[in-house]
């Protein structure tokens, strides 16, 4: 077993910047809308996982003089700059939690992907100061009756075996938890964190918006295990350009983003 086994993607590879700046693009503006009541100044900050999303650097504003973000990835190349934020390479599956305590941690769209994420939430929780938050953010991702719209009824389907093949040859296959974002809440609550709040945000995809995006990157990373199964080549084509055209018709409904928020003791 390697290091990272567990994560679907890569940073790497030539796809990941498409990847990271269209979850940013979906997903920056809900997380910053969740913590943005917050007050951070002086603080510490610890994101996991950061990949390319400007929500460390919008913590490095907030904390202001005084205050400092750590950012964290097993390949951190694309975590932003700034004065009061450090990046650091590291891994949360097998690595203890950097630098602690802090008075704020995020996580967005990691623990998903990473077996062991009930006892890294619970060493997350851990490393917060007294009265310190927690917010742990996941897709749960539900293929069954996603498609909303499509050009032709052999579209529909053909977007749906695709969705399928996702979730089970890529996704579960690597050990990302499907449903592990419905048990985030319970999970923070047996880790003792207190005053728990779970927001669900429940997008529509248009073709040719950044949630499609990602299909570009799904095929351009996963092209060979895609086509183990149903879907050929052409397929992967075909489901290439009915995401990426925004002329083609199809409306998906995206995955829900789970963000939980509770406060140690
Ligand atoms: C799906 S991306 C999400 C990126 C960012 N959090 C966001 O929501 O836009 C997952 C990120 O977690 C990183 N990652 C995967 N396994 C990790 C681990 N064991 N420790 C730290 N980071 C990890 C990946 O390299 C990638 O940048």
């Amino acid at each position: 077993m390697t290091r990272h086994d567990h994560y679907a993607y890569d940073n790497d590879h030539p796809a990941a910047p498409n990847q990271l700046a269209s979850l940013a693009a979906l997903l920056d503006d809900v997380t910053i809308g969740r913590l943005a009541h917050l007050d951070l100044r002086g603080r510490r900050c610890l994101e996991i996982g950061a990949g390319g999303s400007a929500v460390p650097a919008w913590l490095a504003e907030e904390v202001g003089p005084g205050g400092h973000v750590f950012a964290t990835d097993i390949r951190p190349a694309f975590i932003p700059r700034h004065p009061r934020l450090t990046a650091l390479a590291h891994d949360i599956a097998t690595d203890p939690v950097p630098k602690p305590p802090y008075d704020l941690i995020h996580a967005r769209l990691v623990l998903m992907h990473l077996p062991q994420r009930e006892r890294i939430l619970a060493r997350l929780a851990d490393a917060l100061t007294p009265g310190g938050v927690l917010c742990v953010e996941d897709w749960a991702i539900q293929p069954d009756t996603a498609v909303i719209d499509a050009p032709t009824t052999g579209a529909r389907t053909l977007f749906a075996v695709y969705q399928h093949a996702v979730a089970r040859d890529i996704l579960a296959a690597a050990g990302t938890d499907l449903t592990w974002a419905v048990r985030i809440h319970p999970a923070m609550r047996a880790a003792g964190l207190r005053d728990l709040d779970t927001a669900i945000h429940t997008p529509v995809w248009y073709a040719g918006s950044p949630g499609l995006a990602l299909v570009s990157v799904n095929i351009a990373q996963h092209r060979d295990r895609l086509t183990t199964g149903a879907l050929t080549d052409t397929d992967l084509d075909e489901i290439a350009r009915l995401a990426t055209d925004p002329a083609s018709g199809l409306v998906v409904r995206g995955h829900l983003l789970y963000s939980t928020i509770g406060r140690r003791d």
